[in-house]
């Protein structure tokens, strides 16, 4: 065989990254590059710490927004409990189950039963097919009782459990006397109203601390990122890009993945270009796409309305002069907007939903205001992001892909329309 490695075809070195695997969205960092997250660290520590001398842990719900550490943070403080138990003797195991995925009671007892009786000597076959959610809990029962003194189990994304049988079954085991192993069950969601939706009697007997995750600040996510600076070259990245790249990521939403990946994609950019260093201009422009990214995601399951009424709303704040607009403002240029992609548009108090459900994604934010007594009071509405971002995300959706872009609608300018635009109806 050729000897791959001297073909001159493949030897050129990647002039801007040197180990770019470290700003891939599903890269795990090592503990030394875990920053700014001392505190929950810590609290997190605290809850399940108990294990590590032999004693019962805490259950613990850890809450916050997508992008705050909790997944990571949990296997962290997981895997150094278990090496501290084993250190003090005890036989402790970390379990982990993604609940998107395993999204129903037996998908979810199956795996624990699977990942438990790996690596023991357990002998019984665990069927993948064919068997109910009782079964599994045997095995794990039985899995616990032979080979375990304890066990860490995470359930990420619990929310998306079909239902929380599973958090009863775990927090009862030693008390209906299935197992002697402690257990401690540490969930995650991004759904703050999660407990909610708890049956009394899972809650009452879940008995859980809770942990709220912030958004992380500028000086953590510049942390965050300084530590995987040799995902680069030597002095590619100018001075500043990260500082830059940090406040713009910690203004908008404080999302460490977010933040890495407009490194990322500040990077690709320098290369597509030929630019030998990575510039505050390439950290603007890959913002740019990556706001414009998450405004998409969070508008892809919203109706053909619904991005209509963002988009009559940013088109309010580009031609107009305010920044906030009521709801009446936003419906009546609505109806306009309807009539150019050729659709029904749907009742005042229709849309007026389809605006709040914007507000609870956090795409817009919505103030009740008081009109004086003779007008009673209404809801004003601002957008979170650049109206810009809006134009583009919706413009995104094929069917609406005929509806003036930013720059048009920046030309039309205050209240003067335009049969060019044809917006002249709109006020
Ligand atoms: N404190 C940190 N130090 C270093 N990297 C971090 C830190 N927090 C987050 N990251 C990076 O951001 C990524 C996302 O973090 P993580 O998966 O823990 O977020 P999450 O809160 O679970 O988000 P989601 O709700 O979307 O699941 C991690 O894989 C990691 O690369
Ligand atoms: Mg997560």
């Amino acid at each position: 065989m050729a000897d791959q490695a001297g073909d001159p075809l493949f030897q050129s070195q990647d002039p801007i990254f040197d180990r770019k695997e470290l700003l891939h969205v599903g890269h795990v960092p090592d503990e030394d590059r875990i920053v700014g997250r001392d505190d929950e660290i810590e609290s997190v520590a605290a809850e399940i710490g108990a294990i590590t001398r032999g004693d019962p842990p805490n259950n613990v719900m850890i809450y916050g927004k997508t992008g705050t550490g909790k997944s990571l943070i949990s296997r962290h403080v997981a895997t150094r409990a278990r090496n501290a138990a084993q250190g003090n003797g005890i036989d402790c195991g970390v379990l982990y189950v993604d609940c998107s995925e395993a999204n129903t009671e037996t998908r979810t007892t199956r795996q624990l039963a699977l990942s438990l009786k790996d690596g023991t000597d357990y002998r019984e076959n665990i069927p993948v097919r064919g068997v109910g959610t009782m079964e599994y809990y045997q095995h794990i029962w039985a899995i616990l009782e032979d080979c375990f003194d304890a066990v860490v189990v995470i359930l990420d994304e619990i929310d998306k459990l079909d239902n929380s049988n599973i958090l009863m079954q775990l927090s009862r085991a030693r008390e209906a006397r299935k197992t002697d192993a402690y257990i401690g069950v540490i969930g995650i969601s991004n759904k703050v109203k999660y407990r909610e939706t708890l049956d009394e009697r899972i809650d009452s007997s879940f008995g859980h601390r809770e942990l709220f995750f912030h958004p992380y600040d500028a000086s953590q996510l510049r942390e965050i990122m300084r530590n995987r600076e040799d995902a680069f070259q030597p002095d590619v990245l100018a001075d500043g890009t990260i500082e830059l790249c940090a406040a713009l990521a910690a203004k908008k939403h404080g999302d460490a993945r977010k933040a890495i990946e407009i490194l990322k994609e500040a990077g690709e950019l320098a290369r597509r270009t030929g630019s030998e260093i990575v510039s505050e201009d390439h950290i603007k422009q890959a913002q740019e796409v990556a706001e414009i990214n998450r405004i998409e995601e969070l508008t892809s399951g919203a109706t053909v309305h619904a991005k209509l009424a963002l988009y009559a709303l940013a088109s309010h704040i580009i031609t107009g002069e305010r920044e906030t607009y009521k709801t009446r403002e936003i419906y009546e240029r609505y109806v306009g907007i309807c009539d150019l992609v050729a659709t029904d548009p749907i009742t005042e108090n229709g849309l007026y939903r389809q605006l709040k459900e914007q507000a609870f994604l956090g795409v817009i934010e919505s103030e009740k205001t008081g009109g004086g007594r003779s007008q009673g009071s209404y809801l004003l509405h601002r957008l979170v992001t650049d109206p810009k971002h809006i134009v583009k995300a919706v413009r995104r959706d094929a069917s609406l892909e005929e509806l003036p872009t930013y720059d048009r609608l920046a030309e039309t300018g205050p209240a003067t329309g335009g049969r060019d635009t044809d917006l002249s109806s709109f006020d």
